[in-house]
């Protein structure tokens, strides 16, 4: 999609290379990456879910039985000269749900855009370090960008649907990734669609414009566009900011619903809502990221004083 040079190459001033052996090039598009239809948010739980390892193991051994979705490991960021990451090092669970806090400006979306390569269409920005999905590196030059962002959605803030018809949203990307028979398609619809919890709501007016739906309708729409094309990791950056409580609600519920075939990774400014969805917080900090722990510990008993005053209200 972007054909500038892979910004994997940092300022001189840094470190252009972690010498991580497994910091290697391969293209990311391997023979089992192939898109599989989603399955739908009624069916239940596909693929292995990290068993519930009960209080008598370590929280050592809990984390080293996960498995990770994205794993990052001395990875920094900048914008020209200035640096927006510092050298940081964060392990994601494959499916469950992340939240990323942090004061106005502390780089949770530059990180999560890193993901996703979505900083390649800014000319300034360069990254160092690793940065893995799969344990395959997202930085690479032979990534294929275009199947990273199939494998690696995103969902914004503010809902983005396309001036088409609700069907045509969510087959936009199934059309442009996969060659599918109108019955399929029709098929793959109404799976993104009620995976998404919208289904009941549009299925009498698919052909209807997607910008007749309402802001909670469309950023729904948006998550059914996203999951259509079969991804792994689903980003989503203050998906419920512009959304009433009653769809905040709405998307929270399908949030936990989606974890249970996706990687989700979350940011909000909204403190109950990471605690009522993620498994996991990250808290950042001015570019760092200061602790990242069960969103349980991070609410109840954080290691660090600056991510106590953080969660509490006291400052951000
Ligand atoms: N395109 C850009 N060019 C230059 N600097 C940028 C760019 N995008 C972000 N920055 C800077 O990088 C830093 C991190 O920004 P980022 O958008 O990642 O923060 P954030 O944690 O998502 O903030 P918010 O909670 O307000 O969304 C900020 O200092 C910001 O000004
Ligand atoms: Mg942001």
């Amino acid at each position: 999609m972007n054909s500038r040079t892979p910004p994997n190459t940092a300022p001189s001033s840094t470190p252009a290379s972690l010498g991580d052996p497994t910091h290697t090039h391969p293209d990311m598009s391997t023979p089992n990456a192939q898109p599989q239809p989603p399955s739908g948010a009624s069916s239940g739980v596909s693929g292995a879910r990290v068993p519930s390892l009960g209080a008598a193991v370590s929280h050592h051994e809990r984390a080293r039985a996960r498995e990770s979705a994205i794993v990052a490991k001395e990875f920094s960021s900048w914008y020209g000269a200035f640096q927006a990451l510092h050298s940081l090092s964060i392990d994601i669970p494959l499916r469950e749900v992340t939240a990323f806090i942090g004061p106005s400006g502390c780089g949770k979306s530059t990180f999560l855009r890193w993901m996703n390569r979505m900083n390649d269409t800014i000319p300034t920005a360069k990254a160092a370090g690793l940065l893995t999905l799969g344990g395959r590196d997202i930085l690479a030059q032979t990534v294929d960008v275009v199947e990273l962002r199939r494998r690696v959605g995103m969902v914004f803030q503010k809902p983005n649907p396309f001036p088409k018809s609700i069907y045509d949203n969510v087959a936009y990307g199934a059309r442009l990734h996969r060659n599918m028979s109108r019955g399929d398609l029709d098929d793959l619809v109404e799976q993104a669609l009620r995976a998404a919890a919208l289904w009941n709501e549009v299925k009498d007016r698919l052909r209807a414009s997607a910008l007749g739906l309402s802001g909670g309708q469309q950023q729904r729409l948006c998550i059914a566009r996203a999951i259509a094309v079969g991804p792994e990791v689903l980003l989503m950056d203050e998906p419920c900011s512009a959304l009433d409580p009653r769809s905040t609600a709405a998307i929270e519920e399908l949030i936990s619903h989606l974890a249970e075939e996706y990687t989700i990774v979350i940011v909000t400014h909204n403190m109950q809502q990471a605690a009522r969805v993620s498994d996991r917080t990250a808290f950042f900090f001015e570019g760092r990221l200061v602790e990242y722990d069960e969103t349980e510990t991070i609410f109840t008993r954080p290691a660090n004083k600056q991510t106590e005053d953080y969660v509490t209200g006291r400052f951000g």
